[in-house]
């Protein structure tokens, strides 16, 4: 039986623009390309999830608009529950101006849509969440809504996963009902950084690390382990957080091993950055060689 995962999170059209080099204040450039692409880390988790071989729900919302008609078309070809998508009549389609240079990766997001997704209208999709096996969670939704979710899937006993994605400060009470926090090296410095010394031990045993090119540090009996990536060639990196994510979910959901899940969702995320996109290099199933989780 497929793994059930309900993601509760962004949309975005992703807007992307390749340069040799970012303009300096007041200086017009010539760049290379210029391409949209589905995104939103919502929605990429849910891609990633879906192709690993969850049934994945998604609940969010779009503007009236034509990114928006993209999004939830594209979401539906890959076979996701697009159903409890809701068309906002009063905001636009969440945007990400991206900005790949040969130095890094610049990101601009306007949520739109994506922050009428309130603590409310998830309450009132409540039976979602009850008949999942694991909820998803990033923070480009109101943070009130995701202690929302949070706590009715608490209710029912369902496992979370909380990308803290952008990075926000969390109240204890939510960084306590998680099962799993998934942040980048940055966001788990912030993490630290605002929660008591006398607590940081019970956080961090239960954060899984991303650390790009590095892998993925996680703890087992407060001992500290590492999943070294493995190696390919980068096109782009965007969206190998969002494979993780949901990779982690599937495998997690389907196995409750944590080492197991974490070997496969490493695999998913190193093959994910070989193409352009954050949807686009996200593997199949059947592309994770030496993956126990559906043996
Ligand atoms: O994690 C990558 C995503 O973050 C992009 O797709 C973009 O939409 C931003 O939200
Ligand atoms: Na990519």
């Amino acid at each position: 039986k497929k793994p059930v995962i309900t993601i509760i999170g962004s949309l975005n059209m992703d807007l992307v623009t390749v340069t040799k080099r970012v303009p300096e204040k007041g200086e017009t450039i010539t760049g290379q390309s210029f391409s949209t692409f589905p995104g939103g880390k919502g929605a990429n988790q849910a891609v990633a999830a879906a192709r690993l071989g969850a049934e994945v729900y998604m609940l969010g919302k779009v503007g009236n608009d034509s990114f928006g008609k993209q999004l939830i078309d594209l979401l539906s070809q890959e076979d996701i529950h697009d159903e409890f998508i809701e068309v906002s009549s009063t905001k636009e389609t969440g945007t990400a101006s991206i900005t790949i240079s040969e130095q890094d990766n610049r990101i601009i997001v306007v949520p739109g849509a994506n922050y009428e997704v309130t603590p409310e209208w998830v309450k009132s999709r409540e039976s979602i969440i009850a008949k999942s096996d694991l909820l998803l969670i990033q923070l480009e939704i109101p943070l009130h809504t995701v202690i929302k979710a949070t706590e009715i899937a608490n209710k029912y006993g369902i496992p979370v996963i909380l990308n803290p994605a952008p990075y926000q400060k969390l109240p204890k009470k939510l960084v306590e009902s998680v099962t799993f926090i998934t942040p980048n090296e940055s966001e788990f410095e912030q993490l630290l950084a605002d929660i008591p010394i006398e607590e940081r031990d019970k956080v961090v045993a239960k954060c899984i690390v991303t650390k790009g090119e590095e892998g993925v540090d996680f703890h087992i009996n407060h001992e500290k382990q590492t999943v070294p990536a493995v190696k390919v060639e980068v096109v782009d990196t965007t969206g190998a957080g969002d494979t993780f994510n949901g990779a982690l979910a599937v495998a997690y959901a389907k196995t409750e091993i944590l080492e197991e899940s974490i070997l496969f969702a490493v695999h998913a995320a190193s093959l994910s950055v070989m193409k352009m996109g954050a949807q686009t290099g996200m593997p199949l199933i059947e592309e994770i060689k030496d993956n126990k989780i559906y043996l």
